[in-house]
């Protein structure tokens, strides 16, 4: 076992509660905070921040920038890319028909969720599905199935209610094939074939330019449930 202080000469940091097993490799300037527990064969990346009683089981692979906040475990099966966003004490999952008497460790299902991707606080995933870029997934809600980039997905079971933009704004298409404009950015989006949200300007693959990387409006400035209402009555 290995904890580490601020002032050891580590590229990350570890809070000395926290618990890094032998063998586990995470990125230069991660966070890893009190409580936390990285096991054996972990992969973190760069810049990851892992919030206080956070679990990452071994094995598990977590790219570039992931922000985990406080009491949420990553189980083996679970693969997270760059950018995810995991809200607090939302749930993962890694077998759908679990036993205690019957074991399925050499069976974990797979799920993984794609750059960008937000779940929200308190929201649980029903392991074997794959969260698109970009997707939203509301606090609170139950993901049971795939889920295309840029959705926003809300409720029990979750379904899908529309689109979001990279900087989680929903856009409202007027048809299928319109442009729509991100409020907070004024970046373009459109829905191709009935099917493919996707933005004009910025590859989905592409990192945010500077300026962009940081929030400019509140969410409820440019969203407020009032407006809307107002809006499409
Ligand atoms: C997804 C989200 C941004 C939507 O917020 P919103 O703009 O207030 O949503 P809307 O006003 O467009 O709501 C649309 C409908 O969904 C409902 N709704 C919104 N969020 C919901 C949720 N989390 N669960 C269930 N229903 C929800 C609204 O009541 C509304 O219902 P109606 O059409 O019957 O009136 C927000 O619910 C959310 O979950 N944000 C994530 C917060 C979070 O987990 N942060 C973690 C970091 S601290």
């Amino acid at each position: 076992m290995t904890t580490m202080s601020p002032n050891d000469n580590q590229a990350f940091f570890a809070h000395p509660s926290a618990i890094i097993d032998d063998g586990a490799v995470i990125g230069d300037g991660a966070h890893v905070w009190h409580f936390a527990h990285v096991c054996p064969r972990a992969v973190i990346g760069r810049g990851c921040v892992l919030g206080q009683n956070t679990l990452v089981a071994q094995g598990v692979r977590i790219g570039d920038n992931v922000k985990i906040q406080n009491n949420v475990a990553v189980y083996e099966g679970v693969e997270l890319e760059d950018d995810v966003f995991l809200g607090p004490s939302c749930v993962l999952t890694n077998v759908s028909n679990p036993r205690s008497q019957v074991s399925r460790k050499a069976m974990f299902e797979k799920t993984l969720i794609r750059r960008g991707a937000t779940i929200g606080a308190n929201a649980t995933v029903i392991c074997g599905v794959t969260i698109g870029r970009y997707a939203m997934v509301a606090a609170g809600a139950v993901v049971t199935d795939d889920i295309p980039d840029y959705a926003l997905i809300i409720g029990v079971p979750g379904r899908q209610r529309g689109w979001v933009s990279r900087h989680g704004h929903p856009m409202r298409l007027e048809n299928p094939g319109a442009v729509v404009r991100c409020p907070e950015t004024d970046l373009r989006y459109t829905l191709e074939h009935h099917a493919r949200f996707h933005c004009l300007d910025i590859e989905e693959d592409a990192p945010l330019p500077v300026p962009l990387a940081t929030g400019m409006v509140p969410y409820r400035q440019l969203n407020s449930r009032k407006s809307d209402r107002a809006g499409n009555s």
